[in-house]
């Protein structure tokens, strides 16, 4: 399968990076299959997406046919067997291996064999992930970053058993969703949390070692290093647990003491401050 025969895409998970990969699939034209394992969570998918389609419109950005002909390329699904005319299927379930592992294990005998299958994990193994298939050769990472629909880069990994034909497609359709694209291997972290997540727990730890508010540290870093958000606001917005796992997965991994992460946002996480989604993180929201 190349990307040029890549015309319907699937989606497991719309959470906050599955509904942006599902909005960025049928703005580019995909038909997109999106899956919750609830009615009401894919109608709140579907609500998100619509939310901010409707934004591109308000700033003219994007005709009102168009929202609607997007909106239309959406069909959302409870069943996994939804996606057996799927050409890929990217998924973005929670961030813990067994349930991917069984998942894929799944997809595999659901979709047809030539379909693709790809993990948005941000840190664990796609080599693990694909491992769980009979089929690794089909299996990629297409990591995205958050927020999806906005953040240009897509990181195309290769596992250890991928073919060129699987990774050359999903660098296709990472361009067809108007992404930039790069290659790399399924080492931990791929590229840039490897790099951006010791640089955030080291921002963290500067909070107590300066001490140093919040609202100083992200002035710190957005007016002085030129940071679109400064690393509270960028870790409320990644989600506390979300930033806390990848910390911990990293680490295990590599064991470099800047991986795991500081105390401080541990007890945030086991506190239910989780950042934008719990409505409380470092900064409160409405
Ligand atoms: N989905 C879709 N559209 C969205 C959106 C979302 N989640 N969030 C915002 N938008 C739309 C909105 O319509 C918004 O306009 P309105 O407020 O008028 O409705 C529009 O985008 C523009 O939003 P902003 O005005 O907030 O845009 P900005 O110019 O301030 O830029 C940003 C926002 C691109 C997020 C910028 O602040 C930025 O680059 N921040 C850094 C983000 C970052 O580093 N992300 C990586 C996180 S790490 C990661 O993801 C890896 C991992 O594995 C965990």
């Amino acid at each position: 399968m190349s990307a040029s025969g890549i015309r319907t895409i699937g989606v497991v998970g719309l959470g906050a990076m599955g509904s942006g990969i599902a909005q960025l699939a049928v703005e580019a034209g995909f038909d997109t299959v999106g899956r919750e394992v609830s009615d009401e969570l894919g109608e709140a998918a579907r609500g998100r997406i619509a939310h901010f389609l409707q934004r591109k419109v308000d700033k003219e950005r994007m005709t009102d046919d168009e929202r609607e002909a997007a909106l239309g390329r959406l069909s959302l699904t409870t069943d996994l067997a939804a996606f057996d005319g799927c050409d890929l299927v990217i998924e973005a379930i929670v961030e813990e291996l067994e349930p991917k592992r069984a998942l894929f294990a799944e997809l595999e005998r659901l979709v047809r064999p030539d379909a693709i299958l790809a993990t948005n994990t941000s840190a664990l193994s796609v080599t693990e992930i694909a491992a769980a298939t009979s089929t690794p050769e089909r299996v990629v990472g297409m990591h995205f970053f958050n927020p999806a629909p906005l953040m240009p880069l897509v990181e195309i990994v290769r596992a250890e058993l991928s073919s060129d034909e699987a990774v050359e497609a999903a660098y296709g359709v990472g361009e067809k969703l108007g992404k930039r694209p790069i290659r790399c291997h399924d080492t931990p972290g791929f590229v840039v949390n490897r790099v951006l997540i010791p640089l955030l727990n080291d921002c963290l730890r500067v909070l107590d070692e300066a001490r140093v508010t919040p609202e100083d540290l992200d002035t710190a870093m957005t007016a002085g290093a030129g940071w679109p958000m400064g690393p509270c606001t960028l870790v409320d917005l990644v989600g506390i647990d979300v930033h806390v796992h990848a910390s911990e997965a990293l680490y295990e991994k590599l064991r470099e003491p800047r991986m795991a992460p500081p105390p401080r946002i541990v007890a945030m996480r086991n506190a239910g401050l989780l950042g934008r989604k719990s409505g409380r993180g470092f900064y409160t929201y409405e």
